[in-house]
């Protein structure tokens, strides 16, 4: 029965989760997790990555929604990765950064961890899920270009605070899914993962090959900035990697449609490849 539920509430949300979260919170079934020393539901999945799951997740006491990003941890390198994250999302507090509210890590039974980061929900989703949904407007783009406008100067607000710390960081994965639109539209920037040192010049060939190849596993594609293609030894790496995704973000993100953002990562790669600096309008 529960199963069924949790099918029909996949399609229709809203109510319906309010009507499984008040079966199960009856019933006492359903998976619990215990953050700061409240218990919260898990509920509809939202999202899911490689090692992670992001959950609509609701207080047993207020009954308030949340995101629980669960991220499953096997090596100590994991381990440490996770622990950064949270790191980063706890030296800032910004309105447009998400905010962490709390975390918990419990042990499976095969020896996997699994921590519980609670987040606000962000009702609207990520920006890549609001284009996604969009049509475009007669001029064929898809956000106007005061709310693009909008949208870049609130994460640059947010992104400030990484440039000017010390040392100085960068995201590193600036794209429209690591953007949330709260319930008033706000974007909040997210996904602290990735954030790394901002300066640094590799000394070898080796550290330069080691610094390309993290970044091709955690800086995305089409936002990648062309110095982590091919990232050369005594070569002067910067926060202005950001600056170039941020430009991604607004062209081929939020001007364009999906297609036209395809389209924009093939031009990123052939500028990448042959050092034409073709822009695409
Ligand atoms: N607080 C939140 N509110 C609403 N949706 C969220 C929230 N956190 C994450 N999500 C959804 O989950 C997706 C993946 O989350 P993210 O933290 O980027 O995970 P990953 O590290 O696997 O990329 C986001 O693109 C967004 O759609
Ligand atoms: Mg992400």
């Amino acid at each position: 029965m529960m199963k069924l539920l949790e099918e029909t509430c996949d399609r229709s949300k809203g109510i319906c989760e309010r009507i499984i979260a008040y079966v199960y919170s009856i019933v006492g079934s359903r998976k619990c997790v215990v953050v700061n020393g409240e218990e919260f539901l898990i509920g509809r999945r939202i999202a899911e990555g490689a090692f992670s799951y992001v959950y609509v997740t609701q207080s047993k006491r207020t009954g308030k929604h949340f995101a629980l990003k669960r991220i499953i941890t096997q090596t100590k390198e994991q381990r440490q990765g996770v622990n950064w994250e949270i790191q980063v999302h706890e030296t800032f507090n910004h309105p447009n950064l998400l905010k962490l509210y709390g975390f918990v890590t419990e042990r499976q039974n095969g020896g996997a961890d699994v921590t519980s980061l609670l987040f606000p929900l962000c009702t609207r989703g990520s920006l890549e899920s609001a284009l996604q949904r969009k049509r475009p407007q007669k001029s064929g783009v898809f956000f106007t270009e005061s709310e693009s406008i909008r949208y870049l100067n609130q994460v640059c607000e947010g992104l400030k605070l990484f440039h000017n710390h010390s040392p100085a960081w960068a995201h590193m994965d600036i794209k429209p899914g690591n953007v949330l639109l709260d319930s008033r539209g706000k974007p909040v920037l997210m996904d602290f993962g990735s954030t790394s040192i901002a300066r640094k010049t590799p000394k070898s060939r080796s550290e330069a090959l080691h610094i390309q190849e993290w970044a091709a596993e955690n800086c995305s594609m089409p936002y990648r900035a062309p110095e982590l293609f091919e990232v050369k030894s005594q070569v002067k790496l910067t926060e202005s990697v950001d600056i170039w995704s941020l430009g991604c973000f607004l062209y081929g993100g939020l001007f364009f449609s999906l297609k036209s953002h395809t389209h924009t990562r093939t031009h990123t790669q052939i500028q990448v490849r042959t050092r034409i600096w073709i822009l695409p309008f």
